[in-house]
């Protein structure tokens, strides 16, 4: 659903005439003005740029002190990268269910807490805030660390305030497939000077671009920064965000009006309507069986459609498909994190979330994309129709 026009292309030319490719080049970095951008629309302390949603994962969970010994809780439901980058900081993600919102279900949280718990990665799946308002009331409880993943969703909102702002930290992602690109790329915000010093710290090799009050906790770093095209672009598509979403929303809801007759299907739950982004409408058959024959044929109207989780489908977005998790499996032979003796035995299966499985094999997701025409919405709708009459 990507879109980039003129603008970008002039902003990238700009930089490449320049020669000041990296952030440290320049006297005005386009990468720090992307971040002033980020901080001023998000209404939040500090935002750092990355190259890239999984890099943004790794920082904040080595920002937040995370690592050998403890547990991170994450949805059932999200891309591969968020176990991964919890096991890449050396702590062994803890798999919660997900509800009809299709993001993580707070009852679930409370119920896979342990004395290792230290963070939650809530996932706002597919343009639609989790319950935030739940999520940090068990945080502030057991004192956790709420790490927000945004990749899908920035933009998005919960009950006024923008996603990625409600936790103790939020990472985005500009992967092509987002709602705004930069190809790769990503960001890092939060309110917290010394979470943000030490995300800078890790970023970047350890240095400390700056004076800061948290030099004395130096460590060594990686190195994710963005660099200038990509933040010359990224900041071109920061000033589009808003619109793509409100045209989005406008789709969406022509979309909903035009299927409000159709009985027996139940629309997704979202937890705050007006912090929708909209990329996507989904909804719920009574059964698997009716969702995959559902899909059919609203294909046979030339819309194709499918259940959003069959099992052994692979998918990488569905906890039965991280193969490398479910297996524990990592890059050294001594299989830290998963064989630290405080752990115990961890057992993890592709059965273990079964509610996970029900709602997403049940559940069939239309695409909104903000350029999406009137005669699309009718075809989507009226495919949605007649498979409704001719298996429900
Ligand atoms: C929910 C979620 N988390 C993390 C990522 C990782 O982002 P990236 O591909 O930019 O590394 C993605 C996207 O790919 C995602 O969808």
């Amino acid at each position: 659903m990507y879109f980039i026009g003129e603008e970008e292309q002039q902003a990238v030319l700009e930089v490449v005439k320049s020669g000041g490719l990296c952030r440290y080049g320049p006297a005005e970095s386009k990468v720090t003005a992307f971040e002033n951008g980020i901080t001023e629309k998000f209404n939040v302390e500090y935002a750092l740029a990355t190259n890239g949603g999984t890099s943004s994962l790794i920082v904040a969970l080595y920002a937040a002190g995370i690592g050998l010994g403890d547990e991170v809780i994450v949805s059932a439901y999200t891309w591969i990268a968020t176990p991964a980058s919890v096991v890449i900081a050396n702590s062994v993600p803890v798999i919660a269910e997900i509800d009809n919102s299709l993001t993580i279900d707070p009852n679930d949280i409370e119920a896979k807490i342990t004395p290792r718990t230290k963070a939650i990665i809530p996932v706002h799946m597919i343009g639609v805030p989790s319950n935030m308002e739940a999520i940090k009331t068990i945080a502030e409880k057991h004192n956790l660390m709420v790490i927000e993943d945004c990749a899908q969703a920035i933009g998005a909102g919960f009950k006024g305030a923008r996603l990625g702002t409600h936790g103790d930290i939020g990472c985005f992602s500009l992967q092509q497939s987002k709602i705004i690109t930069t190809g790769e790329g990503g960001i890092v915000i939060t309110n917290n000077e010394e979470l943000h010093d030490r995300a800078r710290m890790i970023h970047d090799g350890g240095n400390l671009w700056g004076i800061s009050k948290h030099t004395s906790a130096f460590f060594p770093g990686m190195n994710f920064r963005m660099d200038e095209v990509r933040g010359a672009i990224a900041s071109v598509q920061l000033t589009r965000l808003d619109g793509f979403i409100e045209n989005m929303r406008i789709r969406k809801h022509k979309l909903r009006e035009a299927i409000a007759d159709v009985d027996g299907i139940e629309l997704r739950k979202i937890h705050d309507e007006s912090g929708d982004a909209s990329t996507t409408m989904v909804f719920f058959l009574p059964t698997p069986d009716l969702a995959r024959k559902f899909g059919e044929v609203m294909g046979k109207y030339g819309v194709p459609a499918g259940a959003m989780y069959t099992h052994g489908n692979g998918d990488k977005h569905v906890y039965p498909g991280w193969d490398y998790i479910l297996q524990k499996k990592t890059y050294h032979p001594n299989g830290l994190p998963y064989t630290y003796p405080a752990y115990g035995d961890i057992q993890y299966s592709d059965r273990m979330c079964p509610k996970t499985l029900d709602y997403l094999g049940r559940a069939i997701c239309i695409g909104i994309g903000h350029e999406m025409s009137d005669e699309t919405i009718d075809k989507v709708a009226n495919a949605i129709r007649s498979a409704a009459k001719d298996t429900l």
